[in-house]
This record gives C-alpha cells, structure tokens and sequence, in this order.
C-alpha cells in the first residue's frame, strides 16, 4: 500500500448561536442547533503524513510537539481515521500551524480538529463528502464541524450520528459581515469546553437555556437570510448572555469575563444606542467578538482601540471551506 501525505486548511469559527452541553457527550451530539460563522483571517493548516517509521503518532502544533490530554485527544482522533480506513495501521506526523497568534487565547479547537479531520482524511484516501467529514470532525471537536462546509453554517441537533453535521445555510458572498475580536486577556483558558458541555448537565439554568434556544436558532437563521441586522443583533447578544447565564451558574461556576470584557460590552451598548451596527459575543474565554457590518468595522477597531484592557485587536471576515491544499507520496 503507498501512502500519501496531505495538507488541509481549515478557519475557525465564531457561533451566533451557540453550541453548549451534549445530549451524549461521548459522540459529541450538542443540546441544542447552533449557528456560526467562518472567520477568514483565523486559520490552521495542517500537514498529515502516515509514516511507516514512526513508533507513535507525533504532533507538533506552532512549533511545539503536544504531549499529555492534548496528544491524546488527537491521537484517539487519528485512531477513528485509522479505523475508517480498516488496514491503515501506520502513525502519523502531523504538523500544524494557527495563521492567529498561539497567544491571543482564542480557541483553536475548530479550525484545528477540522483542518486535522480533512488532511488525514485525504492522507489516508477515504475520499469521504463534505458532510461525512463535518461528522468526522465533530468527535474530535463539536464546534469543527461547522468548520468543515464554508460561509455561514447551521449544526441541527439530532440523537442521529449520521444526521448531526455543520451543513451551509449562506455563502461567504451573502452577507459582509466581520467579526472584530478584543483580545482582552491572552491566557489560556482554565476549564476547557469538553469539561464545561459536561457541567451543563446538572445546571437547572441550562434547562432554560435550551428552552430559548430553538426560537433563538430559528430567528438568527430567519435574520441572517434576509440580511436583518437589528434582528441579528439582538439575538446574537441574548444567545451570548443565556450561554453565560450557564456558564456562571455551573458547579464549579465558569467566570470568563475579565474587566476588559465587561469594558468591551458596554462600550458595544453605547455604539449601539449612537446607531452603530454591532453586537458583541463571547466563547468559552474572556475576549469579546465585535460581529459588525462592514460600514461599522473601521470605526468599530478605532474605538475599540481605546477601550480599557483591550490588548490587541483581529479583524475577519466570512470564510470559506476547509480545503485540501496538497498531496503527495509519504515519504517515510
Ligand atoms: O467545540 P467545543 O467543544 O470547543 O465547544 C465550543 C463552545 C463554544 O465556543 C462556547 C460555543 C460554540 O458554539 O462555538
């Protein structure tokens, strides 16, 4: 058998309507629909080449080879490809690399496990469709698989493995919306998502969460399609404060906001009531995502300049696909 080498390039995403606590935790099935979208700017492109002289998978991620949770979580992800394959038992040497700064504490995990699931995929010549490997992507991360399809993507909840996807409602061209990030706190983040769907579980405030959630999905989908800002807006900031609501209320409590990111809020509001087209999000992390229109970015990165505790500023716009870049003969 000869084996290929692949690389990938996957964006990150940001939800409009998020994707918090799993109806079964092990496959990755979300609670509840979410909505996103691809981040152009935010990008990981990753090399996957299955080596037959190599004794254990190896990863190097921004220059630095992962060890420990981190490995293990892309080694069983490498597995779930080996085994699609059915006799691929070799390793791999994967090697990856964030267009955003490694610093800037924003998630990778999209991008990252998308980029990962479409070059190994390609390395290993499953030759799958986009939404099998939007499947695929998903176990390793929930939110990659709205990396996988391009522009604006809706992942439905589903109890069906095979039903649960990020699948495009919009392309890139359909709207020019932009995501301006503060960076206001570029730690990484204490808990991660994997443990915080999990605390969601046994928080009673989740149970209203996911009671909001469809009408919510359901507006932003109504509001993104005919291009309805003021209905945008509005449900991007109620999804974000529901999934915050949760967050704080859990057992441990999940606090991300730092000082900066209440500056950043406020500072939003008040844009908003001058008439500015902006709302502001937040993930599992303390910076602030400023989704504006493209008439509000230039003034939108002026001011946020000087918001107290803002320490850098990204600015993207819609992305595309994840996409195979190239592929070759492995060498090894
Ligand atoms: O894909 P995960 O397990 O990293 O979860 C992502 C969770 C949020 O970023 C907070 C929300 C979302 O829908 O992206």
């Amino acid at each position: 058998m000869r084996l290929l080498k692949a690389t990938a390039e996957a964006c990150a995403n940001i939800a409009f309507i998020k994707y918090w606590g799993n109806r079964d935790h092990e496959r990755r099935l979300p609670a509840n629909s979410s909505l996103s979208m691809n981040l152009a700017a935010l990008r990981t492109r990753t090399t996957v080449e299955f080596r037959r002289d190599l004794e254990s998978d190896t990863v190097q991620v921004d220059g630095r080879e992962l060890g420990g949770k981190a490995l293990d979580r892309v080694v069983s992800h490498l597995d779930r490809i080996r085994s699609l394959h059915g006799t691929l038992r070799e390793k791999a040497l994967v090697v990856s690399e964030n267009s955003f700064p490694a610093d800037a504490g924003l998630a990778s995990s999209a991008s990252g496990f998308a980029a990962l699931t479409v070059a190994a995929a390609a390395a290993a010549g499953l030759g799958l469709r986009t939404d099998e490997l939007s499947r695929l992507s998903r176990y390793g991360s929930g939110s990659a698989c709205r990396s996988v399809p391009g522009g604006f993507v809706a992942w439905d909840a589903h109890d069906e493995d095979d039903r649960s996807f990020g699948r495009t409602v919009a392309p890139v061209g359909h709207w020019d919306l932009r995501d301006v990030i503060a960076i206001v706190d570029p730690a990484a983040k204490e808990v991660g998502s994997t443990e915080g769907h999990r605390l969601a579980d046994s928080n009673p405030f989740q149970k209203a969460r996911l009671e909001g959630s469809t009408g919510r999905y359901r507006a932003a989908v109504s509001a993104l399609l005919a291009r309805d800002w003021d209905r945008l807006a509005a449900v991007i900031e109620e999804d974000a404060l529901a999934l915050h609501a949760v967050m704080m209320t859990s057992r441990p409590s999940l606090l991300y906001w730092q000082p900066g990111t209440l500056a950043v809020m406020r500072a939003v509001r008040g844009w908003k009531a001058q008439g500015l087209q902006v709302a502001f999000t937040i993930d599992a992390g303390p910076n602030v995502h400023c989704i504006c229109t493209a008439a509000a970015t230039g003034e939108i990165e002026a001011m946020l300049a000087s918001v107290p505790g803002v320490m850098h500023i990204l600015s993207s716009g819609v992305g595309g696909p994840a996409v195979v870049l190239s592929s070759s003969w492995a060498g090894g």
